[in-house]
């Protein structure tokens, strides 16, 4: 059956090496890599832009995932589409025109992700589903990495439920370790994103490590 893909998020990278490290991950086996923008206002956290993106662009060979936790989004999808996204998400929580979003994501040339936070019930892409490519479903409070995982079991079925046969991919973005990884690949999940779980305890000269850690998951 389908075979789960490992989505390693840069977020727990060390920030001085991102060309190593998505280097290194890739190497050890990541099937997508995770890229985390947030604004600090969106989420109570600031991380990189679409300049940063487009400078990791020539070290990514996979699919570069790029996850914006900023509000708003319609402004910056150009650059996210210049910077080389493949997928680009954004949050449904992020404005009042989500349906308009994902329609200008396509329409720059990238697969459209929308994402849901916790408090978000399914539903909320109900009349979505045929202008997403990925519905990333969060399994914490966006903002940060190495958080504690949310159970969203039940959300992650109501989904697969919801999107049928249509090539919706469901992602999973926060706490997935190799305790928590089989709870929601049961549920139905494509894609399982994990940032501390992947990066703890190597180094880009122990990238080794990462590949132990994603085997696990
Ligand atoms: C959180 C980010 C997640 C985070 C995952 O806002 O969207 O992608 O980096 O990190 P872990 O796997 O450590 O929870
Ligand atoms: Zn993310």
């Amino acid at each position: 059956d389908r075979k789960i893909k490992i989505a390693p998020s840069i977020l727990s990278a060390d920030f001085a090496n991102f060309g190593a490290e998505i280097r290194a991950i890739e190497a050890e086996g990541a099937d997508w890599v995770h890229v985390d923008v947030m604004d600090g206002h969106f989420v109570p956290n600031l991380t990189f832009g679409p300049m940063a993106v487009k400078a990791f662009r020539p070290h990514v060979k996979t699919v570069m995932d790029v996850h914006l936790m900023i509000a708003p989004v319609d402004p910056y999808i150009d650059a996210y589409a210049d910077a080389g996204a493949d997928v680009l998400t954004a949050h449904v929580e992020a404005g009042p025109h989500i349906h308009r979003t994902l329609q200008a994501i396509r329409g720059a040339g990238m697969k459209a992700g929308a994402a849901l936070n916790p408090g978000t019930p399914a539903e909320a892409v109900a009349h979505l589903l045929d202008l997403t490519d990925l519905i990333c479903v969060m399994t914490v409070n966006p903002g940060f990495g190495g958080q504690k995982f949310i159970d969203m079991t039940a959300k992650i079925a109501r989904l697969r439920q919801m999107i049928g046969d249509r090539p919706v991919h469901i992602e999973i973005d926060g706490g997935v370790d190799p305790k928590t990884a089989p709870l929601v690949a049961r549920a139905g999940a494509d894609v399982l994103v994990a940032g501390s779980a992947v990066f703890r305890g190597g180094s880009v000269d122990k990238p080794e490590v990462y590949g132990q850690n994603i085997r696990e998951i």
